[in-house]
């Protein structure tokens, strides 16, 4: 395969809050963030002794731990902000520990109105059997747009579209399934959207359903399931246009039998695009992936290096919900999943996403199994899985250093 002009992943060694200001300074932005920060579990935050002088505040050491992980979040989360493109949006790991902090923390500097989702992710679905109390199976993400109005997220998918939620079939084999013509929400009823509120004509033994009396038909009004009155879904002139694709229906509704119209919703597989399944807000470790087939993953492309890395099926599905151009940004970079990611979508999809992946130097444990294969730093072993996919996926891979300079140093591969 040719390589694209600009690689699909590129790595820059940091502090990420020097690469942000960096990246802002070169007036670059981004399409899609998505970070997993260290969790402040009180064994995985560098930053405590750094911060602890400034943060303590006489409020203890629970506190002092909350206030020193916010102190280095927010000037991260600022800088992010400033890079993201109106249009973007950000995704945030996080579990327990910091969720309850970091969602007041996005609020503050996204804004509550361009919150969009808490995102339960069952990572762990064993669940976490070590301690005491209950045995935790799931963490976060937490989802804001830069801009919730002008957002190009399109919160769906493709991969989650089930047949078997469509469970009628026409002559021609066409699938389909039923759904309630009637608007179900509340708020849209003869008040708040009057045009929608007028008769239509149905005959329940043919199925058949027009905008005007014919012989056999009853006449049917919208109504909700306790007999107050309710809207269509559809104006006037649309049931005019499509009315093959509505069918009345003798129903069971609470105050007994009543005959109701009901539109004909088509498993359009091939239309371009496909048909998007709206995404729920738990994600199952069936769909996304598991910490444990995270570190298969990790584990069949460099070894078993690194203890918490996210599953790429994860990540998949949120560059799903942007742009296949889309430049994604991961300043928590770890293993480099997100980078691994964007090189399986591009595949799968043709797409021609880009990563810019972002992780310190910070020394690998002594006598672990990262420093024993020979990492000395958790940046060697993000450059080393981006690399080893470059070269088994290809889309190219690039070093820079915050002076702007490209590495072409032994190893870059475009
Ligand atoms: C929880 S891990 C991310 C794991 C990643 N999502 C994966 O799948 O492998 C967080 C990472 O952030 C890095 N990190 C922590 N503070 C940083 C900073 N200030 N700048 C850059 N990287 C940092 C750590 O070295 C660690 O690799």
């Amino acid at each position: 395969m040719a390589e694209p002009a600009e690689p699909w992943n590129t790595f820059v060694e940091g502090d990420n809050l020097e690469v942000l200001t960096w990246l802002a300074g070169r007036g670059e932005s981004v399409d899609l963030i998505y970070i997993d920060p260290p969790y402040n579990t009180g064994n995985d935050f560098a930053y405590r002794d750094d911060f602890r002088d400034r943060a303590e505040n006489g409020r203890g050491p629970r506190a002092s731990r909350h206030q020193a992980w916010l102190a280095m979040m927010r000037p991260r989360l600022a800088a992010a902000h400033a890079v993201l493109r109106e249009t973007g949006a950000i995704f945030v790991s996080i579990d327990d520990n910091e969720v309850a902090h970091l969602r007041l923390l996005l609020d503050e500097i996204f804004g509550e109105e361009n919150f969009l989702a808490q995102v339960v992710v069952n990572l762990n679905p064993k669940g976490r059997q070590l301690g005491r109390g209950f045995a935790t199976s799931h963490e976060y993400l937490l989802v804001y747009a830069r801009d919730a109005r002008a957002t190009v997220l399109e919160a769906s998918s493709a991969d989650d579209v089930d047949d078997r939620d469509f469970p009628h079939t026409d002559p021609t084999g066409r699938r389909f399934r039923h759904l309630p013509l009637r608007n179900t929400n509340k708020k849209f009823n003869p008040v708040t959207a009057r045009t929608l509120h007028y008769p239509l004509w149905g005959d329940p033994e043919t199925g058949r359903v027009a905008a005007a009396p014919f012989t056999g038909a009853v006449e049917i009004s919208p109504v909700f399931g306790d007999g107050t009155p309710a809207v269509w879904r559809w104006s006037r002139p649309l049931v005019e246009q499509r009315p093959e694709d509505l069918v009345c229906r003798t129903i069971k509704g609470r105050l007994g039998e009543r005959v109701d119209v009901f539109q004909r919703d088509w498993l359009h597989r091939d239309t371009p695009g496909g048909r998007r399944k709206k995404l729920r807000t738990i994600w199952l470790a069936e769909e996304v992936g598991s910490t444990d087939t995270a570190v298969a993953e990790l584990k069949e492309i460099l070894g078993h290096v690194f203890e918490s890395p996210k599953p790429t099926g994860l990540v998949r599905r949120i560059l799903g919900t942007m742009p296949d151009d889309a430049v994604v940004l991961d300043f928590f970079a770890g293993s480099g999943t997100t980078g691994h990611a964007v090189a399986l979508a591009n595949l799968a999809d043709g797409g021609t996403r880009r990563c810019l992946s972002v992780n310190s130097a910070e020394p690998t444990r002594e006598g672990s199994n990262a420093r024993n294969a020979g990492y000395a730093t958790v940046a060697d072993i993000t450059r080393a899985r981006l690399r080893a996919v470059a070269e088994r996926l290809g889309g190219g891979f690039r070093e820079e250093r915050p002076t702007g300079v490209p590495d072409d140093a032994p190893g870059a591969l475009s």
